[in-house]
């Protein structure tokens, strides 16, 4: 921050009997007071531009490359059009320096586990430690990123208070806002999603409630403590891997007990209180991810997260299970998986998006071409160039022919619509369709079939 900021701020502070007399949410409103989106991915970037209808805002990225982008109303991450960026008060930076003059952080930085399954917490550090070093009298700092319960005020509080000189609550104060929203759906979007705040304080809670309802039309929820926020959002993504996972253990028993799950599911599913969850590979940045970020916690804490923890073995295996599967229906058909040519329909974390982060389906491609399967990926969405990047595998522009499986790995709305003739074309009658998400059910009667 340059020496002349920093005067002029704290001359402002000085005209103010407190640093808190005034409502940092009348003065984002005024525009006398800015807000700094630190971080402008799949979070921040909606979040940034959804602020910037009536507030001032920065949107600050360490990539200059998404940064160009921005610019120029393209979203890196592919979510919004290029309308969404127009009529805003923003301006886009990489230069840290810029942040340095607002008065509202949010931060919204990648929170991904280490290759030993723990939390990597070095980008929330790094953002920390950003905006400690401008951090001013009377300053907001609210985290978005997913993290363990008490993560903020034991690991991002002490980066904050530290690097300024600034005590909590007393100069600034801090909050923790999760976010809810799904790669993907167009439906639940940001502001159509409740919120859950909370801050260090009763005022710091009032104001961060304040600044948020002005853009989440869904409302607001009010959490009682930041540990409790926390806490509220890791379960949420927890729970659902839970479900998962038994639904993963409920179709290895089926397969063996010779039941297609999903008729079960259906049957099961005419129950008022049955839950609709549905077996499947789970990737993607939350549900693999924040788990361990429980289980992390629980386990300093003396607990044995059994549960937790077996639900993440069980969805990590199941790569390796369906690759034993497709070896033995490849024995039942007389074929061996060594020699065999297997095409997977779809490499992103889940359906209609474009996302490969942590696919499982890269995996899976690793199982079978361990195994000595000759595989090859098409996927309509993802990017060839990532694909390539993170998982070392070419992505095909179309099936070639003479496979001996087809595995539909992800339902993109286009392998939903896929008929007999064009398995017949791609693959004899002994082809072997393996169809993960259940998304052709009914439609390939001529061939061996299996879902979940
Ligand atoms: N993607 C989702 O749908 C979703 C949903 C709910 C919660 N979350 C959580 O929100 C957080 C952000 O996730 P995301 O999906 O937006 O991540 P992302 O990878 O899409 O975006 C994060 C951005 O932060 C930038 N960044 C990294 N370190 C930085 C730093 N030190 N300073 C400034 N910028 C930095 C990266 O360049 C990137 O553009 C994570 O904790 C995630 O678990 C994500």
């Amino acid at each position: 921050m340059t020496v002349a900021l920093k005067q002029k701020l704290d001359l402002k502070q000085l005209a103010g009997l407190s640093v808190y007399h005034n409502s940092i949410y009348n003065n984002l409103l005024n525009h006398e007071a800015k807000i700094a989106v630190v971080g402008l991915g799949y979070v921040g970037l909606p979040l940034a531009l959804e602020f910037a209808r009536d507030f001032k805002v920065t949107g600050f990225d360490i990539s200059q490359e998404k940064i160009d982008l921005i610019q120029q109303g393209i979203d890196p991450c592919d979510e919004l059009e290029s309308y969404q960026f127009q009529k805003k008060y923003i301006n886009y930076t990489a230069n840290e320096s810029e942040i340095a003059d607002a008065r509202f952080y949010v931060v919204a930085v990648p929170t991904p586990i280490d290759k030993s399954w723990k939390p990597n917490l070095r980008a929330l550090k790094s953002a920390t430690a950003s905006v400690a070093s401008v951090l001013k009298k009377g300053d907001y700092v609210v985290f978005e990123s997913t993290v363990y319960p008490g993560c903020t005020e034991e690991v991002c509080l002490p980066i904050l208070e530290s690097i300024s000189g600034l005590e909590v609550n007393k100069d600034f104060k801090i909050g923790y806002s999760p976010e809810r929203i799904n790669p993907g759906d167009k439906e639940n979007t940001l502001t159509k999603i409740k919120k859950i705040v909370s801050g260090s304080d009763k005022k710091s809670l009032e104001e961060i409630s304040k600044v948020y309802r002005h853009i989440i039309l869904a409302g607001i929820h009010e959490a009682p403590s930041i540990k409790v926020a926390e806490a509220a959002k890791i379960i949420e993504n927890t729970q659902r891997d839970v479900n998962i996972a038994l639904m993963n253990e409920l179709s290895i028993i089926f397969e063996k007990l010779g039941v297609n799950t999903f008729d079960v599911l259906e049957a099961a599913g005419t129950k008022w209180n049955f839950l609709p969850f549905q077996p499947g590979l789970v990737g993607g940045h939350c549900i693999s991810v924040d788990p361990y970020y429980l289980i992390e916690k629980a386990k300093e804490a003396g607990v044995d997260p059994k549960v937790i923890q077996n639900s993440r073995l069980r969805n990590e295996t199941m790569p390796l299970h369906l690759a034993n599967l497709v070896s033995k229906k490849l024995q039942e058909t007389s074929k061996h998986i060594r020699g065999s040519k297997i095409l997977i329909q779809g490499i992103t974390f889940k359906p209609n998006v474009t996302d490969i982060r942590n696919s499982k389906v890269a995996d899976l491609y690793e199982c079978l071409t361990r195994m000595g399967a000759s595989v090859e990926v098409t996927d309509p969405l993802a990017s060839r160039d990532e694909v390539k990047r993170e998982f070392g595998i070419d992505l095909i522009d179309a099936p070639t022919e003479d496979y001996d499986v087809v595995i539909v790995a992800v339902d993109h709305k286009e392998y939903k619509k896929q008929k007999e003739v064009f398995f017949e074309e791609i693959g004899d009658e002994k082809l072997i369709i393996v169809d993960l998400k259940s998304a052709l059910r009914g439609q390939t009667n001529d061939f061996e079939y299996f879902s979940l």
